[in-house]
């Protein structure tokens, strides 16, 4: 039955697969965190269509910045219903799933996939995993996002006992299935144009995933895909002012919280990320407000002064990356 990680570390429940399904799902149904075993490494798993469950995987894991997340389904057609399949891909996917592969495909715009998840980009990484989590999502009839479960900074885990003592109350339940068969995370490959890309080597060996694609995998410098980079690939068209305290006539302003900047009825548009100040709702909004903001034809997004604390210093991570080409001077207050 359930216990806790020590008598007095306040830990989340460990549960067993055999009597973990039904709070498993009524935890991700209200929009929690569920860390679960898969055949590679513990996942902390979301609703990967509720974008403030996906906040609350970044708020967990501690990440200064939002990376994409994979997405994980239980069958093709879920698979086929969020991404695009190129024949390549979709015999790589046929080949290893269920099981420790990652494709990176053009995403769909009518997927339902949270933008968080992807962190703005029009790709997204699938995977369809083993066990107790391929039963979860099918039970779910949605796709759960899950990055591995660990801390910012630390390995990933391979126990239950290590998800709660790395997570510890961060997450209320951890779903033990016992440590995971593969032990590394899941292989990532990404076709383009004919070509595929090994993105991050993992649970399929590079020359199993040759001896289906038929042809070699191309690495090296352009294969590496790591997070800090990824997270330059949005730029909006607009430039984008910081902790604005007052907003012109030719700019758009992306508000936080109750009180609104100087001037704010003069402005092109105006989308408030969180009304009441709450920086969960912030995270899930960020990057459909910034692209909606960018589509008003302002020349500027100016943006109203956001809290580092938790959340906020992923937030303010994305947002000084959008804002960074362009020549601007950050007021200090
Ligand atoms: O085995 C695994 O893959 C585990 C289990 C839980 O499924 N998950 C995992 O997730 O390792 P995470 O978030 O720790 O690593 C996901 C990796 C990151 O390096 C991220 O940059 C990359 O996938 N990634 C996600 N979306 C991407 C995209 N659209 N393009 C390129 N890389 C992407
Ligand atoms: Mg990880």
């Amino acid at each position: 039955m359930a216990e806790t990680v020590g008598p007095e570390m306040v830990g989340p429940e460990i549960v067993g697969v055999d009597e973990a399904m039904e709070p498993a799902l009524a935890l991700i149904r209200g929009g929690d965190v569920v860390a679960i075993p898969t055949e590679t490494v513990y996942g902390l798993a979301g609703d990967a269509t509720n974008g403030v469950a996906v906040a609350r995987i970044f708020e967990a894991k501690g990440r200064p910045r939002f990376n994409p997340l994979i997405a994980h389904v239980a069958d093709f057609a879920m698979a086929e219903r969020i991404a695009h399949f190129d024949p390549l891909s979709m015999r790589l996917a046929k080949a290893f799933w269920p099981g420790p592969l990652t494709l990176v495909l053009p995403i769909r715009a009518d997927g339902g996939i949270h933008p968080l998840v992807t962190a703005g980009l029009d790709t997204i990484a699938l995977r369809m995993p083993r066990g107790f989590g391929g039963e979860l999502i099918a039970r779910l009839g949605r796709p759960l996002a899950a990055p591995s479960a660990n801390s910012s900074g630390r390995i990933s885990a391979t126990s239950a006992t290590a998800v709660a003592k790395d997570l510890g109350s961060r997450i209320r339940l951890v779903v033990d299935g016992g440590a995971t068969p593969v032990g590394v995370e899941s292989t990532i490959l990404k076709v383009e144009e004919g070509r595929v890309r090994l993105l991050r080597p993992g649970g399929v060996a590079a020359i199993e995933a040759e001896a289906v694609a038929g042809v070699p995998l191309s690495r090296g410098a352009k294969g590496v895909e790591a997070p800090g980079m990824l997270a330059s690939h949005y730029a909006p068209g607009a430039a984008v002012r910081l902790n604005a305290r007052s907003v012109t006539g030719e700019e758009a302003l992306l508000a936080f919280g109750p009180k609104r900047a100087e001037g704010w009825r003069d402005a092109v548009a105006t989308l408030n990320l969180s009304a009441s100040g709450d920086l969960r709702e912030a995270a899930s909004n960020l990057f459909a407000y910034m692209q909606d903001l960018d589509r008003s034809g302002a020349s500027t997004i100016a943006v109203e002064p956001i809290p580092f604390e938790g959340l906020g210093e992923a937030i303010n991570d994305r947002l000084a990356r959008a804002a960074a080409p362009r020549e601007i001077s950050l007021p200090t207050k």
